[in-house]
Parts: structure tokens; sequence; C-alpha cells
């Protein structure tokens, strides 16, 4: 397994070009299967996530091919086994999103049930009883959601909780099923807009994403498109974030500056100088130590679970105390036990994380639990005095495009230690 060795200490400097979102991209691709011709993704990340999802299409029959490293054709038309496996679910819990489409365009889906996982029970409720509410016949039976319909039918559905996957699978289903569906209590993330603006390029007829109140007025069929899937923007407000922790001065290129609002308000609160260009974000810290923020995540626009580790990193180095409640998933602390073992002073309290900032981790060897936690410990690294070593860090390989490349092109002393 492999793993990165970090040696802190080091203002990060410099620019960093933001790859296409992995969140967007993953959606995307499984909208690929409504359309009845090829769709063409460009700004598609290199990650193992969309590996993962390129493999589980090519089992379903779709021919994808890489014209060069960033923008993929995938051709659907050839689609015939309509099956999730379970070895595959359990490595990505985003292959439900295969689940809205499969059914919608064919009616038929057998996709096995993700389960819990390290940060929560993340449970697929609301994407089944949405379905359900369309008029498909679901029983889940040997840990497999078994889906069947002849053709959806519109509904009005009030999501219980908001879900940023449940919307997309349910906005998916809704495009080609017959007559009007309303989703109420829709998530309002930008990769939901940048999901819909795709299914429209295939002539979905889609309103309101965005909103918390999305209307869709279902299409018999969906053509062939080009997409560009949008910029990462957790990936920006973690090179932000490493900017802030050493001290540095960080430009983040090719991003949306206008989907980070809440992100960068606790950046400046942190004492960081901001300044946006039109697709660009710099963070400057001016040698400043980061001032303690207090942090509580919930769905867009607010502050970003998918932000949260890495400012407990930056907390942990910061002047003052604070306190991170995160609101939506409920074993989202694993990176903060890990960086008590580098100095920081937290104690976890419930789903707060209350940390005194020191005035220096010490690198140690640590452990990544999930995605985010190792990227907060990456930054956490990038503080710390010595050397740090991340181990399990394919979980970073999941959703982060080069890591270490980019670290380094920012002058962070970083590198890949192979198994
Ligand atoms: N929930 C239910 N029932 C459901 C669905 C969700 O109770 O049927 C609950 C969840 O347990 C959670 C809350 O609703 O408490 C919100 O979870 P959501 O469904 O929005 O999460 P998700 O769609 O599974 C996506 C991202 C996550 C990100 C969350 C929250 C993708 C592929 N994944 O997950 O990204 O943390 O939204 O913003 O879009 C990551 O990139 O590291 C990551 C975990």
């Amino acid at each position: 397994m492999d793993k990165l060795e970090i040696t802190g200490g080091i203002p990060l400097e410099g620019e960093v070009a933001i790859s296409g979102a992995k969140n967007a991209a993953l959606p995307i691709l499984a909208a690929t299967l409504l359309a009845d011709g090829p769709v063409t993704l460009a700004n598609v990340p290199h990650l193992n996530d969309v590996t993962t999802t390129v493999k589980l299409l090519r089992r379903m029959g779709v021919e994808i091919t890489f014209n060069d490293g960033k923008t993929i054709e995938v051709d659907p038309r050839n689609a015939s086994h309509f099956v999730a496996p379970y070895e595959l679910v359990k490595t990505m819990r985003a292959s439900i999103l295969v689940l809205g489409p499969l059914v919608g365009r064919f009616g038929h889906a057998e996709v096995s049930l993700p389960g819990g996982c390290a940060i929560g029970s993340r449970p697929v409720n609301i994407h089944v009883g949405g379905l359900r509410a369309m008029g498909a016949d679901i029983s889940i039976e040997n840990g497999y959601i078994r889906a069947r319909t002849k053709r959806l039918r519109g509904a009005r559905l009030v999501l219980e909780t908001t879900t940023v996957t449940g919307t997309e699978n349910l906005m998916m289903a809704a495009a080609c099923a017959r007559g009007e569906s309303v989703i109420e209590n829709a998530a309002r993330e930008p990769e939901v807009v940048d999901l819909a603006d795709c299914l429209a390029a295939m002539g979905a007829r889609i309103e309101g994403a965005g909103t918390d109140t999305i209307h869709v007025q279902g299409t018999d069929r969906l053509g062939g498109a080009e997409h560009h899937v949008m910029p990462d923007r957790i990936e920006t407000g973690t090179y932000l974030v490493a900017g802030a922790i050493t001290g540095g001065r960080v430009t983040a290129k090719k991003t949306r500056p206008e989907h980070l609002d809440a992100v960068l308000q606790k950046l400046e609160e942190a004492g960081a100088r901001i300044e946006l260009g039109e697709n660009s974000v710099t963070l400057d810290m001016g040698g400043r130590r980061p001032r303690a923020v207090d942090i509580r995540t919930a769905p867009y626009p607010a502050f970003p679970t998918d932000m949260q580790a890495q400012f407990c990193a930056l907390n942990a180095v910061a002047d003052g105390v604070s306190a991170i409640t995160e609101t939506i998933f409920e074993n989202r602390f694993q990176h903060a036990l890990e960086m008590q073992r580098m100095g920081a002073n937290l104690r976890v309290e419930g789903n707060t994380v209350i940390c005194h900032g020191v005035d220096a981790l010490a690198g140690a060897p640590v452990m990544a639990t999930d995605l985010r936690a190792s990227a907060s410990l990456v930054l956490a690294g990038a503080a710390a005095r010595g050397t740090t070593i991340i181990d399990r860090i394919y979980h970073i390989d999941r959703g982060y495009e080069c890591i270490e490349e980019k670290l380094a092109q920012l002058g962070a002393a970083i590198r890949r230690l192979a198994s």
C-alpha cells in the first residue's frame, strides 16, 4: 500500500490548477446511461473513483473511450446488463448513482446495497422511497436493491433529509419518467446543477436545480451531448487551506470562486487575505499564524462537511480555541484522533471537536480512514515540524488528482512511498 511522506514547515507558494469535480463527474458518468447516443465529457478528473465508475459502466455494456487524458466518450447504446455488483459498490458507494438512470431508462436494476462506511451509516432509503413513489417495484433481497417498472411516472417527492446523491438519482430517474416530477427539499449543491446542465444538454427539461425545488418534465428520449465537468470546489478549498496552514500564498486556478463562499468566509476569519479572479482564488496568509475558527457543517450553501477535516487541521495549529460541529455524518472525526498523535490538543464531544490550537504539530506516522481525513492529515503534515508518513493513501487517490505533484509544485517536501 502506498504512503505519502511529507516534511512540514515550508510556507506553500504558487499556483495550482484545479481538476474536474469528482462529485460531479460520478453522477454525470451515471447519467450517460440515459442517452441513446454518445456523450462526450471534458475535464473528467483522473481518479480511482472515476476508474471504478468506468469499470461499472463497461460491465453493463457501455463503451468508453479515453480521447486524451481528460476527455472521454461514453456510448451507452449497447448497455444490456443492469447490475452493480457488491464487489464494485463496496469500494465506492457512489455506485448507487446508477440506480435512478437504470430504472428510469431500462425499467430494471440490481444494485448492491452500499452499507455503512468509515464516516457514518449512510442509508439510501430516500433514493429507494423516491423511486417507489414513481411507481418502481423495489425489493431488497440478499443485499441487493432489485427494481422493476414498465415506465416510471412523475411524482411529487418531498425528501425527508437533504441528500446530494439522492436528489441526483431521483432527478435522473424523473428525466425519463412519464409526466412531471417535483423534488422538494432537494440538495442545492453545485454538483446537482452541473448534472442538471448535462442532462439538459441531453434534452432533459429541468428547472430549479440549485434551489430546493426542482421541476422535471419527463421526456421519451434523451440524446447524446457534450459537457464540461465543473471544477472541484473541495479540491480548491483543500489547496487554499494548505496555503493558510503553512502561512503561504496559494492561487487556485481553473476554479469557480462562487462555489466557495462559506469556505472563503472562514479562511478570511482565520486571517487570510482572499482575492478573487474570474476563475481563480488567491489566498495570502503573509506568514501569519491562522486564528481559530468555529464551524458548523450543513448542506450547501453552508459550510461543506467535505471541508471539515481540513479545517480541523487548520484549527489544530491556530491561535485560540475552536469548536467544529459536524451535522451531516455521525462518525467523521477519525482524523482528529490521528491529529492528537501529532500533538494536537483536541477532544471529541459527541458531534463536536473542541480544539485548543498548539504552536506546532510534530510529524508522526498516521493512518488515513477516508478521503477527506487523508487530505487533512497531509495538511497537518505540511504544517508540522518534522516528517509525517500517511498510510492508506488509496483513500486520497480516490478523490485528489496528483496530490503530491500539485503540493510539490507549491514547494512542499512531499513524496510517494510505493509499497
Ligand atoms: N441520508 C439518509 N437517507 C438517504 C440518503 C442520505 O438518511 O437515503 C442522510 C445521510 O446519512 C447523511 C445525509 O442524509 O446524514 C446527507 O448525506 P448525502 O446523501 O447528501 O450524502 P451522499 O449523497 O451520500 C455526497 C457526496 C459526499 C458528501 C455528501 C454531503 C458524492 C458522490 N458524495 O454523498 O462526498 O460528503 O454528499 O455533502 O457526491 C466525499 O467526496 O468525500 C464525500 C463523502
